[in-house]
């Protein structure tokens, strides 16, 4: 049973894998036997000595995925370089203003790096994947792939049109055995949700609605992630998955 979930001899690619949700997951990637390429706008090198103190390896990619037009070129160079079964499409940033003034340059960073990174990277790395016949690609959405949010317009769009694209690609993916999935995250405790958790009345509205009764850790989120990244989910195709402690049954 324990090999379904195992990713030994696999190499597993993670986007914003210096801090937060990515780090963990390439963390446990590492830990279920993979090894690793990491791509960040940043130095990663926490992540890489507790990747190297579990006898794994990593490769490090500076990209900053803002920059759409060079993410293609970056991607080919990548893939060029390595062999990629898993993909965790995780780097995102978020922009909180309200609608009647949220800005165009705040809407149009929060769509290119949450939603056109995670297409382009996916198309890269699945044209490797395609033409194996095997491949695992995750993408990170949110709550906000289903609800609305409060102040963060291009944050809900970006989302909903990542749980879209997992959708989309799954369709015509799902028969050459390449699976892409998503995980939607509750309000898990990283930069990403730091505003929130310190203005005391929406975080006191947020533990009200959660029927877990807490805010989810990143470490949360990793027995989703190895799941998809294994046999495990070999037919499961254009999901998302929910982790977030009840958030959505209310
Ligand atoms: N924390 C939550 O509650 C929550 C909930 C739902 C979804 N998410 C999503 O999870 C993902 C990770 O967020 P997090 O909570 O770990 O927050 P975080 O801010 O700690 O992590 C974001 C990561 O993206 C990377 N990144 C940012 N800009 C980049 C750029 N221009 N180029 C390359 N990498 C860049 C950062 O370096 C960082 O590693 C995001 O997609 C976020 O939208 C978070």
């Amino acid at each position: 049973m324990s090999n379904l979930f195992s990713l030994e001899g696999r190499t597993a690619l993670v986007t914003g894998a210096g801090r937060g949700i990515g780090q963990a997951i390439a963390i446990a990637f590492a830990e279920a036997g993979a090894d690793l390429v990491l791509v960040g706008s940043s130095p990663m090198e926490e992540t890489e000595k507790r990747i190297a103190e579990l006898g794994r390896t990593s490769t490090s990619y500076l990209v900053d995925l803002l920059d759409v037009p060079n993410i293609t070129q970056s991607f080919q160079k990548i893939v060029s370089e390595n062999t990629i079964d898993i993909v965790l499409n995780n780097a995102g940033i978020i922009r909180r203003e309200p609608a009647i003034e949220h800005t165009l340059e705040n809407w149009q960073s929060v769509i290119d790096i949450n939603l056109s990174a995670v297409f382009i990277v996916s198309q890269q790395v699945a044209k490797q994947m395609l033409e194996r016949g095997s491949g695992k690609i995750i993408n990170i959405a949110s709550l906000l792939s289903f609800q609305g949010g409060i102040t963060v317009p291009g944050y809900a769009a970006s989302k909903h049109g990542v749980a879209g694209i997992t959708k989309a690609f799954a369709n015509e993916w799902a028969n050459k055995g390449v699976q892409i999935n998503a995980i939607a995250p509750g309000y898990i405790s990283t930069a990403n949700t730091a505003a929130l958790r310190e203005d005391e009345a929406r975080s006191t509205a947020i533990l009200e609605r959660i029927p877990a009764g807490r805010w989810g850790q990143v470490s949360d989120l990793v027995g989703a992630a190895v799941f998809l990244a294994s046999t495990a989910s070999d037919y499961v195709n254009g999901h998302v998955l929910v982790v977030d402690g009840g958030w959505m049954s209310r």
